[in-house]
């Protein structure tokens, strides 16, 4: 082909993608404002990926609270006035479909394709497993396990001083003993030491492996691997599959009433073995890729704000007692203390609002009205996704929290000690003003367990260790901005601490 006719051929694709773009979609009278972004089809998809907060609260200010935006030939409509969340979470799903998209991510995540299912009903199934009578055996299971990881091994538990990031501290502590809590011990002996050693053992192999492929999924969920990377996930996903084989699942002892719950629902709907094993793995992502994380950030800010740190040691020793204890003590803090501990809850509240930062989204399945709680009516297309992002408004909105951007552990009390519930935007109290857990169907059913596990590892590692900052004067690391959407931040970097079991 001639220069002239490459040439030629060069001026017709740019004209017709120019082309596209006019003719492409328009804004329909009725229908949020909608900013298709410059470059053809793909539009918003590369700033929106980079740093999804920034770029949601740019287009915030550009647009008001309620826009569509196209990315990668998907138009997404974003909804960010809190006062109007319910519309979206109790909407039927003949309209708004929760379903379709986080089948589409578990399969491109973990190779997940299950037969059809109701997914309310499933989350009605395992919420019991994790709720109610149910917590307390969890709770007990999750402090031997605890104990097991951070007092039981020999290399942690001696007097001398270590040195090690505290998000790997923290992200492979509670992964692999909220792992050996819900998917089951190497033996029936807790008390047994090799039993022990095998656990830790085990257990941080399971970690190590899906570390890295948590390196990974983020890109996995937005197909934009490259074919190496692609390649060694797949790889690490194959190891993860051998290690957690349903085979070698029915072997454990002290399985969760969770574990055999949701694999019977499995066999129920007739998922052959190697489905189910692939189940257990983005299942392992589903309940343990957040709390690690949590703990993580909690301690850190406690850390740097010594008043908080205080604070909270004071609470908790003088509801769980003094750090010396034996192991059965530590093991018989009931559901009822665990609950006195208004204090650590706003810190943890504060903690969560900070760095909780999924995507609340759905499918539309049909053109159809959206009413707002304040008269406003906007009209949605089949075919788009109508998406909340509680991080950008409620949690890190000035007109609902001052200074939000800082931490502040007793925002979530008020003066008398009891959990503060009250915040306002545009004068009016808000049912949602932070939602770490997400809301409606996409609510999280290990929440209670979750909030025990963080208190009763925080409760361990400051209790029983001397644990500090290796520089103090550490600025807080900033986001990895690629997670946005998919629940607690990581950090960009971790940051090194320094810890040795206390003299007790
Ligand atoms: C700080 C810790 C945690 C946070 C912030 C958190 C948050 C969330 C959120 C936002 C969802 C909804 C996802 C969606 O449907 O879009 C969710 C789902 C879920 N969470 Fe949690 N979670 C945490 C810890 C845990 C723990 C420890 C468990 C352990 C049992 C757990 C079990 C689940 C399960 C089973 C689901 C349902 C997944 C599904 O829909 O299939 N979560 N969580």
């Amino acid at each position: 082909m001639s220069w002239a006719a490459l040439l030629g051929l060069l001026v017709l694709l740019v004209a017709l993608a120019l082309l596209a773009t006019r003719v492409g979609r328009w804004r329909r009278p009725g229908e949020p404002p909608l900013d298709k972004g410059l470059i053809p089809w793909l539009g918003h998809a590369l700033d929106f990926g980079k740093d999804a907060a920034m770029f949601l609260s740019d287009m915030r200010k550009k647009h008001g609270d309620i826009f569509t935006i196209q990315a990668a030939g998907k138009f997404i409509t974003f909804l960010l006035d809190p006062h109007s969340y319910d519309v979206v979470l109790w909407e039927s799903d003949s309209k708004l479909d929760f379903n379709r998209y986080a089948r589409l991510l578990m399969d491109r995540m973990f190779d997940v394709r299950l037969p059809d299912y109701d997914p309310k009903e499933e989350k009605t199934l395992l919420r019991m497993t994790l709720q109610n009578q149910n917590l307390s055996s969890l709770a007990k299971a999750m402090s031997f396990n605890l104990w097991n990881i951070l007092l039981s091994d020999p290399s942690k538990n001696g007097p001398q001083w270590k040195e090690e990031g505290l998000f790997h501290l923290c992200y492979s502590t509670m992964l692999r003993a909220g792992y050996l809590t819900l998917y089951g011990n190497e033996g029936k002996d807790y008390n047994d030491a090799s039993v022990q050693a095998k656990d830790r053992a085990h257990s941080m192999e399971i970690y190590n492996e899906f570390y890295k492929l948590d390196q990974l999924l983020m890109k996995a969920a937005r197909s934009t691997l490259s074919a190496g990377e692609k390649k060694t996930f797949d790889n690490i996903k194959r190891d993860l599959w051998e290690l957690l084989s349903v085979k070698r699942l029915d072997c454990r002892a002290y399985r969760s009433v969770w574990m055999d719950c949701y694999k019977q629902h499995l066999v129920d709907l007739g998922v052959d073995e190697e489905m189910q094993t692939r189940a257990m793995l983005l299942q392992l992502w589903s309940t343990q890729s957040n709390a690690g994380p949590a703990v993580f950030w909690l301690l850190f800010f406690l850390l740097k704000h010594p008043s908080a740190m205080v604070a909270v040691q004071g609470e908790m020793q003088a509801i769980f007692g003094s750090r010396k204890q034996t192991i059965g003590q530590a093991h018989e803090m009931n559901q009822e203390k665990l609950e006195k501990t208004p204090i650590f809850d706003s810190v943890l509240n504060e903690t969560l609002r900070l760095t909780a930062a999924p995507f609340i989204s759905r499918e539309v399945l049909q053109d159809m009205l959206l009413r707002l709680p304040d008269c406003r009516e906007y009209h949605l297309r089949k075919g788009d996704r109508l998406c909340l992002f509680p991080y950008v408004s409620p949690q890190m909105d000035p007109e609902i929290y001052e200074e939000p951007e800082k931490f502040k552990y007793n925002r979530f009390l008020n003066s008398d000690g009891t959990e503060k519930t009250d915040f306002y935007k545009g004068g009016r109290k808000l049912k949602y003003y932070t939602m770490p857990w997400g809301a409606g169907i996409n609510v999280c059913i290990g929440k209670f367990h979750a909030v025990n596990s963080i208190k009763l590892c925080v409760f361990l590692l400051l209790s029983y260790f001397d644990l500090e900052l290796k520089h103090p004067d550490t600025k807080i690391p900033g986001f990895d901005k690629e997670r946005y959407g998919f629940g607690i931040l990581h950090p960009e970097t971790d940051v090194v601490v320094r810890y040795k079991l206390k003299d007790l």
